[in-house]
């Protein structure tokens, strides 16, 4: 009995020591998105470890850091599994203290420091505090239960770029949910973003209850149904299903307080005098012909606006915007102001009428009609100034008499930007070229959701600085910040949001916060690992594109090989096979360029622990002419050039996205004239190439097609052509020529396509030159 009770208790010890060295560690990894301003590693102290017994302080009573320790131990709960516990108290051992004591002027500034005692987070304001949370749980690695957590010692000093930091949203178009706008706030809370630009009213639906207009939500949240496909889809087709959804005032505080709770100011946009189509089905009176109008159930540009010349109208803007500012307490309010068309003003008694009273008239810059743009919104403007509020508009608001005052959203490309700040006014960029998050994301679009158009991938996005470089010091001040714009025809559901904007806020949020001199996209894509790991942990589903195997082609001509090169996200090995056998971790590992010297399928797959990519497939197809030496009489178009004359003969043929970069494109009435040189004299007996046709896009098939020979170069003689029929309206898709003739020996080729040379009236282009978009000449 004795010896048994000394033998426990001797074990004991044995036993804390046993389990404590089984205990695994994690360490942080202080290299986060966006990345700090200043990381200095002290590697002379010992880290910090996180644990159960770790608490998270506050100072008494301030309820403001109780909610930021609330939210750190949610945000360590969901990496860690460990509950930490929240108080107030003076013994700082093990502690992570949340304090502000202003070191500058920068109110988003803080400061993390780690030491073996404890962790000090310093905001200058609690928005410091908050990003400084952030930063913190974005460094701690994802750890299962019995992990500790190691924390490097490191002083980080960090403070965003710009103040404005945005993000979009459109829930006109389609509809989001209160709890779907919450988890849009949590995105960007995750990213440092502090501006929620929302976008209210549109055409298609009015989304917010205004108690003094009801027939604004009875009425204008609902459309009959929804256009199904592309815009520029014909015939057009609809869905057939009434779509509808608005916010109560009640929601509407519900979704600001938890805005403000993640440091994110709401700007309400109520767009007008244009996109108003909806509020004009609630109440006709307020349009120039009195309608009877409807929510809009396509996609566009309605020409139906708000009648300026009605004194309602004003009375409506005046009232509405009382309802918005009791609401939002945001300093700024967007009030639109983009594509207007005019058309229902120059015909309306009403507006003429007001215009002739004004004494408004058009003049060398601007018609009257601009100039009446300008009244309505300079109205809305000294209305909002004097409950105390700025405004926002869209960059068309620099069109006409505009209002000093008011803040210019640059979306047509950065010029509105640039002119706006040349003239002393603030300025949000925010250019559709690339902060437009509805463009598609890949250039091969066969693979991704309908989306409007375009190609934003997120090196673009990285890429971009956001103040213009022909500014001058004073007038880039005027550059608050910039935003992403998520417009939402062709997003129906927020899993489909979250895929748009996903990563791609990654590359926004380092624009936004970040040094643009550490500017490094290898250095970004290295960091962006822990991103998604995170967007996991989240559930939230995002793009993959940067996990995938990504290949880019290379004719040569000197080998006759096509070389490969592939890449993906990080270090993951790349496997791949040729002989069309599913790729594995046991196939050849990617290690430099492939040449690939015959017809071969390329299957590649990255393969990571946490799952592998996508199995990438290309098929390439050698013949008589592949990877042999091409040149083009008309050089194609920069934008549509592939990888060169060689795209042509690469052995890979372009799929129906004449945008791909697997065809070569040409306009401006330019053909496509190719000759090859076989190397030596060979029979031949026929020549096919493809066109791509996409007739609303103005992409045309051939007008004609001709194939010469020659065995010298010099002397080429006629051996096929044809003659191509104009295609028709709404035409879409690749299109195989094949010519052939009675075998005959020669080394050179010539194949000549001829381009299109006057559009007719149908295609919306009349009489101007096609383009022409070529691919994968072959000869046998
Ligand atoms: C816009 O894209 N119409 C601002
Ligand atoms: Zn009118």
């Amino acid at each position: 009995m004795k010896r048994r009770t000394i033998s426990i208790f001797c074990l004991i010890p044995l036993l804390i020591v046993l389990l404590s060295c089984q205990k695994e560690s994690i360490e942080a990894d202080y290299q986060i998105i966006p990345l700090p301003q200043q990381i200095q590693i002290v590697s002379n102290e010992k880290p910090f470890i996180l644990n159960e017994r770790t608490r998270i302080l506050y100072p008494e009573e301030n309820k403001g850091l109780k909610d930021c320790a609330q939210l750190l131990a949610q945000y360590i709960k969901d990496k860690t599994h460990k509950e930490i516990t929240i108080g107030s108290g003076k013994d700082t051992n093990n502690a992570i203290l949340l304090q502000i004591l202003p070191k500058d002027k920068n109110p988003e500034g803080y400061q993390l420091e780690v030491s073996r005692q404890h962790i000090i987070i310093n905001g200058n304001s609690e928005a410091g505090v908050f990003y400084g949370i952030q930063n913190l749980r974005k460094s701690l690695s994802i750890a299962q239960d019995n992990e500790n957590i190691i924390l490097p010692a490191v002083h980080i000093n960090d403070f965003p770029r710009f103040p404005y930091r945005g993000a979009h949203f459109d829930v006109s178009r389609h509809f989001f949910s209160v709890n779907e706008v919450k988890t849009y706030l949590d995105m960007m809370a995750l990213h440092n973003m502090n501006t929620l630009h929302w976008h209210l009213t549109d055409d298609q639906g009015w989304r917010i209850e205004i108690k003094k207009y009801p027939r604004l939500t009875q009425i204008g949240s609902e459309r009959k149904e929804t256009l199904i496909g592309h815009l520029n889809d014909r015939p057009e087709k609809y869905d057939g299903k009434i779509y509808k959804g608005f916010y109560t005032q009640e929601q509407i505080k519900e979704i600001v307080d938890y805005a403000a709770k993640n440091h994110i100011t709401i700007i309400p946009e109520i767009d007008l005098p244009g996109h108003m189509q909806a509020a004009l089905a609630s109440y006709p009176q307020l349009g120039c012909t009195g309608g009877p109008y409807e929510v809009w159930t396509k996609w566009g540009i309605s020409e139906n606006v708000l009648c300026a010349g009605n004194p309602e109208t004003l009375q409506f803007l005046d009232d509405v915007f009382d309802e918005i500012i009791q609401l939002f307490p945001s300093p700024y309010i967007h009030i639109g102001g983009d594509e207007c068309p005019k058309m229902r003003w120059e015909h309306c008694p009403k507006c003429q009428s007001l215009m002739q009273k004004q004494g408004i008239k058009s003049d060398s810059k601007y018609t009257k009609e601009q100039y009446l743009q300008s009244f309505i919104m300079k109205h809305v403007t000294e209305y909002l100034k004097k409950k105390g509020r700025k405004t926002i508009g869209w960059d068309e608001i620099l069109e006409g008499d505009t209002d000093p005052q008011v803040t210019v959203m640059s979306w047509r490309g950065e010029a509105g930007g640039v002119k706006a700040a040349q003239q002393g006014h603030d300025v949000i960029m925010t250019p559709n070229s690339v902060m437009y998050f509805d463009f598609y994301q890949a250039l091969d679009t066969e693979k991704e959701p309908l989306a409007i158009g375009g190609y934003i991938p997120i090196e673009k996005i990285y890429n971009y600085n956001p103040v213009p470089s022909q500014l001058t010091d004073s007038q880039k001040k005027h550059i608050l910040g910039v935003q992403s714009n998520l417009w939402t025809e062709y997003i129906p559901d927020f899993s489909h949001v979250q895929y748009m904007v996903l990563p791609r806020w990654a590359a926004l949020a380092e624009i936004q916060w970040s040094n643009p001199k550490q500017k490094n996209y290898d250095n970004f894509l290295n960091r962006l690992g822990n991103m998604l790991k995170l967007y996991d942990l989240e559930k939230y589903n995002y793009a993959k594109h940067v996990l995938n195997v990504d290949a880019t082609y290379t004719s040569n001509p000197e080998t006759g090989c096509t070389e490969v090169s592939l890449s993906t996200l990080g270090n993951a090995p790349i496997h791949y096979t040729l002989d069309g056998s599913i790729p594995g971790s046991q196939s050849t590992v990617y290690q430099k360029n492939i040449e690939i010297n015959k017809t071969s399928t390329l299957q590649a797959i990255a393969i990571r622990p946490e799952g592998n990519s996508e199995i990438y497939k290309q098929q390439l197809y050698f013949n008589k002419a592949t990877n042999k030496p091409l040149t083009l009489r008309d050089s194609a178009d920069k934008k549509y050039n592939g990888q060169g004359n060689g795209t042509l003969v690469d052995g890979i043929s372009g799929n129906a996205t004449f945008g791909s970069g697997k065809w070569l494109g040409f306009s401006n009435g330019k053909d496509m004239i190719a000759t090859i040189d076989l190397k030596r004299e060979m029979p031949i007996t026929s020549a096919s190439l493809h066109t791509c046709i996409a007739t609303g896009d103005g992409v045309f098939d051939a007008r004609e097609i001709c194939v010469e020979l020659s065995t010298d170069g010099k002397v080429y003689h006629k051996v096929a052509s044809e003659t191509c029929p104009m295609p028709t309206e709404h035409q879409k898709g690749v299109k195989l020529h094949t010519l052939t003739f009675l075998t005959q020996t020669a080394r050179y080729i010539r194949v000549s396509v001829i381009s299109v040379k006057q559009m007719p009236a149908w295609s919306g282009f009349p009489a101007i030159p096609a383009f022409i978009f070529v691919d994968e000449i072959s000869v046998d």
